[in-house]
């Protein structure tokens, strides 16, 4: 059962606030380290301080020896751990490293006999213990220990390997002690250092970035999900604040023990930081952040929001809150948006720091969903977590879902939940209509390496996992949903689960209320977890007939992966077919039909032509009769079903002809996003004038309805929802070179070169920097990258490095692309997206191709930790790609690099390359007649 509210353990996850401070043997230490890695030429190897010889390390090609095997033997089972570490924040003078340094003692279990131990070690030098091995080995309970036989690290595989010479004894216990150094470095993951400059002066943060396999990069432990252990954490930091930072003081801050917790949840971070806070119902929330940043009130709104948010979980979740505190810091370096660590989740600042005169209202809603979304985690992920990685769906689908409802919370008067279709639903059905598509779920043995689990951190198992999660609850009714998620959480509090768990806490959910649905759960959901793709669903208004099949963007592709259902036309794709009533909701107006009203269902619909000119006939005589999330999806659905040949794209054109009367956000941002694959496409041919011409006109009503309804822009409007779409209307209005729209934009920004007092507001900066800055040249550019490097929050300094990338001088975009490998320049963190931005931008996107082909092997090496930002990456610099000259380059730069590899990229070079494919294919067939309708839409 899991523990309730009553718990007094606190939990061992803390910032601690300390100040900057040198230390003599801090610089002993480091000699002798970088002295070691110097001599290895690779900081794996082990150490034994200088004192003794290298015991062996492998490197050698897999063979079947446990330890060339990624996953861990089922022999030994962690209890708990005992570290202590110690982040040096001061860097060495003499050999330039940062380090840290660590004792570690982990009391495990013998399950199985064996004479073998292996607990994962990534990047960290042991000093040599007894019989100069790596460690030492104790037992508890009387009898003696086994001696170990020999030790040493292997690295493909992460371990420290040590090999006995007797058995450990099944049911007894043991403690492996060890003492190690690693560096601190500005890597984004394990144990890594973040760097920030405050009045003048580099500050250093040492913070921690585990998921998924990182965590062997700070201690060596068992580092996997279903190994929760307790860790007693010591942390060992110089005293003080930054006034007595040049005192020798250091102190030591032991934290309660955690709860019972899986490795990748670890946090530990030293910096002097600040922190407000509040209690809600005997927890403890602290929001900490940069001092200035702090004191400017940017962490007000999500300290604001925090309890609100939590308190709704716990009742979603029917169980309290499970740890004593929730500790939330935005860190100036960080890979991912946000990490659920336990108790102390980290984010980007551009995910936590809000301030009103910066931050846009798009910004606000991203600090609720990602709070919400880690705070989702708390349960759903921490409290019970997944057995193993293949599972990562589930685990990040369903807090990709619930964010929205925890948003609701918070902003209950945005609407936030219907965008789940935009930024969800629309967005994986394009990338899981491609025949390099999976499976929500992966088998357990095919996920095995880092790279491999990293991977999994794709559009299908957030969006997709999100999707059909929602469409489950909807379609049980969230009562039935919330009943089985509460006994699943009861069940395997503080332990693991798989999804086929939830499946059956479900039913039971539907067994004791009497609901009624055709098929179990399980058998339901199979048909979405177990094979990839979609349905097009095609209601044909004259026969009555209703038949689907899988929707591919490229019907001529092939499908190769392997599912255990078929991809076939006809019911066993799509039991729920079976059940019309629950999945296809059909509003029948005096002729039209339309289905799958809200977007709840996980499918495309296709009509009849009678039914499609029916439709269009509303959408221009009274729009509203259709819902606006609806008038969405049919714009969305055609543009995608004439790309895979199955109406023609004059129809979904026509789609976009009643725009000229939608004031709607939901709408038109289908709109565009669909409008931008034709930009993608178009933008360097002959039907880029007359599209502009026809886009234009059909903006410029919007632009004025926000001019009006803004009195001269002089306002900002009312609602969320307005407040998007009128970022749209001034976006595509400058974009298709409405005068008025552009004169409005540089006047705007030469206001702001000139007065130094930046006229615009935040929801607007992001689209008139960018517009700005393409109509202009150096001077533009130059004074954006001096307010990019001046700003003091780093929302604002996100939307000018995005604007930067849409100048249209070719040197500029060289330059920036350069800036973008110089850490002084561009921050890791934000290396890849900045890339991408200026492969957007149509003069920059051969230069970012090249620029990614020339360097790939140092990007990959260097900005190698395992997140989105690869698939984004190559996704981002390819997609634009159209030509059988770009398809021939694309395969070559994947056979040029197959040693190198691609890493968390590595489908999305395929994903590219099907893409490309299509594209040409679809320019081939589609060009004449788009010019043509264009031309003759132009024509009063
Ligand atoms: N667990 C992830 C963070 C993560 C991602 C760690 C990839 C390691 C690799 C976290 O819960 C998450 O999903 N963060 C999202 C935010 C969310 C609102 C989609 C992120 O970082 O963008
Ligand atoms: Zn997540």
């Amino acid at each position: 059962m899991g523990k309730g509210f009553f718990i007094s353990k606190a939990v061992g996850i803390a910032a601690i606030i300390v100040g900057a401070g040198a230390l003599a043997t801090i610089i002993a230490l480091s000699v002798v380290y970088s002295q070691e890695k110097a001599k290895n030429n690779d900081n794996v190897l082990p150490t034994d301080g200088g004192t003794t010889s290298k015991p062996p390390v492998t490197t050698t090609a897999p063979s079947n020896e446990p330890w060339d095997k990624y996953r861990l033997p089922k022999s030994l089972v962690p209890d708990h751990y005992n570290v202590t570490l110690w982040p040096r924040l001061k860097q060495n003078l003499t050999t330039g490293l940062f380090i840290f340094t660590g004792q570690s003692t982990v009391e495990f279990v013998c399950a199985e006999e064996t004479d073998l131990i292996l607990i994962h070690s990534n990047k960290l030098n042991y000093t040599k213990r007894e019989n100069n091995h790596l460690a030492s080995l104790t037992s508890l309970g009387g009898v003696k220990a086994p001696s170990i036989k020999s030790s040493w690290l292997q690295q493909v595989t992460q371990y420290l390997v040590l090999q006995l010479d007797g058995k450990l004894m099944k049911d007894h216990r043991y403690h492996l002690h060890t003492d190690f150094t690693g560096e601190l470095a500005d890597d984004l993951g394990g144990f890594y250092r973040s760097e920030y400059m405050e009045d003048g002066v580099k500050k250093v943060v040492a913070t921690t970035q585990m998921q998924p396999t990182d965590a062997r990069k700070a201690f060596p432990c068992f580092d996997e999900p279903a190994m929760k252990a307790i860790f007693h954490i010591t942390l060992i930091h110089d005293l003080g604040t930054v006034a007595l930072s040049n005192g020798h003081d250091v102190q030591k801050t032991v934290f309660q023990p955690t709860e019972k917790m899986s490795t990748y949840l670890l946090a530990f971070i030293v910096s002097d930081f600040s922190f407000i806070n509040n209690t809600i119902d005997g927890v403890l929330i602290r929001i900490f952040a940069r001092t200035p940043a702090i004191a400017a009130g940017q962490g007000d709104y999500a300290l604001n929001k925090t309890g609100p948010i939590l308190k709704f979980f716990e009742k979603y979740y029917n169980s309290s809150y499970p740890l004593p505190k929730s500790d939330q810091i935005a860190l100036p370096d960080f890979n991912a948006g946000a990490m659920e660590n336990w108790g102390l989740i980290t984010y980007r600042e551009t995910a936590l720091l809000y301030d009103e005169t910066f931050s846009s209202n798009s910004n606000k809603q991203r600090i609720a969903t990602i709070i919400a979304h880690e705070l989702a985690h708390m349960w759903f992920g921490n409290l019970v977590t997944l057995r193993w990685w293949n599972d990562l769906w589930l685990n990040e689908g369903f807090a990709s879902y619930v964010e929205y409802l925890g948003a609701h919370e918070a902003e209950p008067e945005w609407n936030v939940k219907d965008l789940i279709v935009l930024s969800d639903v629309h967005r994986v059905f394009a990338v899981d209509a491609l025949a390099s598509s999976h499976p929500l779920s992966s088998k357990e043995e095919d996920i095995q390496k880092p790279a491999q689990i990293s991977e999994l951190f794709d559009a299908i198992s957030y969006s997709k996992g999100a999707s059909v999660l929602r469409m489950l609850s909807d379609f049980l009714t969230e009562k039935v949903f919330t009943m089985g998620l509460r006994t699943y959480l009861a069940e395997f509090a503080f332990g693991n689960a798989g999804y086929t768990d939830l499946w059956s806490h479900l039913q039971m959910a539907v067994d004791a209320t009497g609901t009624d649905i055709p098929e179990t759960v399980s058998n339901i959901m199979n048909t979405w977890v177990l094979q990839m793709g979609f349905p097009v669903v095609t209601v044909n208004t004259s026969t009555g007939i209703i038949s689907q099949k899988h929707f591919l963007l490229d019907p001529d592709s092939e499908v190769t992966t392997p599912s255990i259902y078929k991809c076939v036309d006809g019911l066993s794709y799509f039991p729920p077919l079976r059940t019309i009533n629950l999945y296809v909701f059909i509003i029948s107006g005096s002729d039209w039909v339309l289905a799958n009203i809200n977007v709840v269902g996980y499918y495309r619909v296709n009509y009849d032509q009678g039914n499609w000119e029916r439709l269009l006939g509303v959408l221009s005589t009274n729009h509203v009769a259709i819902p606006v999330i609806n008038r969405a999806q049919l714009v969305d659905d055609a543009f995608n079903l004439a790309r895979a040949k199955i109406i023609s794209t004059v129809l979904a054109l026509r789609t976009t002809k009643y725009l000229n009367k939608e004031r709607e956000y939901m709408p038109w941002e289908s709109a565009v996003g669909n409008l931008d694959f034709f930009y993608l496409m178009f933008d360097r041919s002959e039907v880029y004038g007359p599209m502009q011409d026809y886009l234009r006109n059909q903006v410029t009503p919007l632009f004025t309805h926000y001019k009006s309804l803004t009195d001269n822009w002089k306002n900002v409007p009312v609602g969320h929802m307005d407040q998007y779409n009128q970022v749209n209307a001034i976006s595509l209005a400058c974009r298709t070179g409405l005068r008025e729209c552009q004169n409005l934009t540089n006047q705007w920004f030469n206001q702001w070169m000139e007065t130094k007092l930046n006229p615009i507001h935040p929801n607007l900066r992001s689209t008139v920097y960018c517009n700005a800055i393409a109509a202009g040249g150096a001077k533009e550019w130059e004074f954006a990258w001096s307010q990019f490097k001046n700003a003091s929050i780093a929302i604002e300094a996100d939307k000018l490095r995005y604007a930067l990338a849409c100048t249209k001088q070719p040197w500029l975009l060289n330059r920036y692309l350069e800036y973008t490998l110089d850490p002084n320049m561009i921050r890791k963190q934000d290396a890849t997206s900045t890339i991408v931005y200026i492969a957007n931008n149509v003069i920059g996107q051969s230069l970012a191709w090249d620029f990614v082909r020339a360097r790939w092997s140092y990007i990959f090496t260097q900005y190698g930790g395992g997140s989105f930002s690869f698939s984004n990456l190559v996704n981002g610099v390819t997609e634009r790609f159209s030509t059988e000259y770009e398809l021939q380059q694309l395969k070559q730069f994947k056979e040029d690099n197959a040693e190198v590899g691609f890493g968390s990229g590595t489908l999305a070079v395929d994903q590219s390359i099907e893409r490309t494919i299509a594209n040409i294919k679809w320019i081939a067939e589609n060009k004449q007649n788009v010019l043509d309708w264009f031309k003759a839409e132009e024509k009063p």
